[in-house]
C-alpha cells in the first residue's frame, strides 16, 4: 500500500491539513488542554471549547506564537492527537510543510523536527514557503510570474511575500493579525465602557462589523463584567468603536506592505502594479477588509476564494503535480537553501 502524504499548514490559530489518500483538506484550532499539568484533556476545536472557560485543573494552550512553534511538545502531541483523531492516521507518512520565510534556521527546523522525531516517524518532510504555496492555492503562474505580491493574513501574523520567476524575492512575517485586532477591541471597549470582554466576543464583535462597509449605527449586544462593580452584564457595543479598534493593527500591515514596495526591484513593482495585491490567509474574510486595502495602498487587491485554506490547496496541488513538486526542499538535501 502507497504510504500516505500530508500536507500541513500549521497556524497560530488553526491548523490546516490535506490528506492525500482520503483528498481532503481539513481543519482545526491549534489549541491543546492539558488536566493535571500532564494529561493531554482535549485537541483542536474541542480543547478550544474550553478557552475561557476551562476549570483551574486545565490549562488550554496555543502551542504556536506569531507562526512558529514556541512550545514544541504541546505541538507533538497536539498534531498526534488531531491525526489520529478518526483518521486513520499511519507512520512513515511523508509530509509536505509550509513554512514562514522571515524566521530564524531554527525556527524553521523546529518545523521538520516536529514530524521526523515524533511517533509520526515521517519517511520524509518537504518544505514550501508559504509565500508560494499561497500563489500556488490562488493558481497564479508561479513560475513565470515577474511579479507578484501575496498578503496571508492569519491569526497572529501578517506574511508579506514579493515573488518573482519562481522564488521569493523579498518576505516580511507582521506580528499582527486577527488575534491582534481581536485584542485591540477589546482593549478599546474596556477604556471606553470600563467593561472587560473575552477574547471570543471580541472576535466576534470584528467579525460581524469588519473595518468597512455601509451601516455605520449598528450596535452589538454583548456579555461581560463591569469593572467598576464586578458584576457580569450585557451592553451595546457600536460598530463605530470596533472598527476604530481594528484600524490601529490593520495600518501597521499597510505600513508593511508599502515598505516592502519600496524595497522592491523596479521591474518587479511594475508587475505587482499590474497583477495587484492578493490577500489570503483568514484574516482575508474581515468584511470590508479588501476595500479598505485597495484604498489606503492604491493597489487593486484581490481575496482568494477560500483564504484561510488557500495554502494548503497549493500544498496539495505541489502533492499532486510532478510539474510543481519542484517548488518543495527536502530539508534533508544537502543543497538546502537555508542550512547553508
Ligand atoms: N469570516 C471571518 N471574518 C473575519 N475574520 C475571520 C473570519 N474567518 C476567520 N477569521 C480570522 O482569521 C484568523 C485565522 O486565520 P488563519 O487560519 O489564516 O490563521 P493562522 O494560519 O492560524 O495564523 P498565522 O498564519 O498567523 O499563524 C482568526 O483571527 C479569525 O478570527
Ligand atoms: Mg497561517
Amino acid at each position: 500500500m502507497a504510504r500516505n502524504i500530508y500536507g500541513l499548514d500549521l497556524g497560530s490559530y488553526e491548523i490546516k491539513v490535506y490528506d492525500k489518500k482520503k483528498d481532503t483538506i481539513w481543519k482545526e484550532k491549534d489549541v491543546i488542554a492539558i488536566a493535571n499539568k500532564k494529561e493531554v484533556f482535549a485537541v483542536g476545536d474541542e480543547a478550544f471549547e474550553m478557552y475561557e472557560k476551562a476549570p483551574a485543573n486545565i490549562q488550554v494552550v496555543f502551542p504556536m506564537k506569531h507562526g512558529v512553534i514556541s512550545k514544541f511538545d504541546h505541538m507533538q502531541y497536539l498534531l498526534q492527537g488531531l491525526l489520529k483523531k478518526d483518521r486513520g492516521f499511519a507512520r512513515g507518512a511523508e509530509y509536505v510543510i509550509a513554512v514562514p520565510t522571515d524566521v530564524t534556521e531554527v525556527e524553521k527546523k523546529a518545523f521538520f523536527d516536529l514530524v521526523i522525531h515524533s511517533t509520526a516517524r515521517a519517511r520524509e518532510v518537504n518544505i514550501v514557503e508559504r509565500g508560494i504555496a499561497d500563489a500556488v492555492g490562488l493558481n497564479l503562474d508561479v513560475q513565470n510570474t515577474k511579479g507578484l505580491f501575496i498578503v496571508n493574513m492569519g491569526g497572529e501574523t501578517t506574511e508579506l511575500s514579493v515573488l518573482a520567476g519562481g522564488g521569493i524575492v523579498l518576505n516580511r512575517l507582521l506580528k499582527v493579525g486577527g488575534i491582534t485586532l481581536d485584542h485591540a477591541v477589546s482593549q478599546l471597549v474596556r477604556y471606553n465602557h470600563d467593561f472587560l470582554i473575552g477574547r471570543v466576543t471580541a472576535e466576534v464583535l470584528r467579525k460581524r462589523f469588519g473595518v468597512f462597509g455601509e451601516n455605520n449605527t449598528a450596535s452589538m449586544k454583548v456579555a461581560g463584567r463591569d469593572l467598576i462593580t464586578g458584576v457580569p452584564q450585557q451592553r451595546e457595543i457600536a460598530i463605530s468603536l470596533v472598527r476604530a479598534a481594528v484600524k490601529e493593527p490593520l495600518e501597521e500591515c499597510v505600513r508593511g506592505i508599502e515598505s516592502l514596495l519600496d524595497r522592491t526591484p523596479p521591474e518587479v513593482r511594475k508587475a505587482i502594479y499590474k497583477n495587484g495585491i492578493f490577500l489570503t490567509g483568514g484574516l482575508a474574510n474581515l468584511p470590508g477588509l479588501e476595500v479598505y486595502m485597495e484604498e489606503m495602498t492604491g493597489i487593486r487587491v484581490r481575496t482568494a476564494i477560500d483564504p484561510d485554506i488557500c495554502a494548503v490547496t497549493g500544498l496539495k496541488q505541489i502533492i499532486q503535480s510532478k510539474e510543481l513538486k519542484k517548488l518543495a526542499y527536502s530539508m534533508l538535501d544537502e543543497n538546502y537553501r537555508w542550512m547553508r
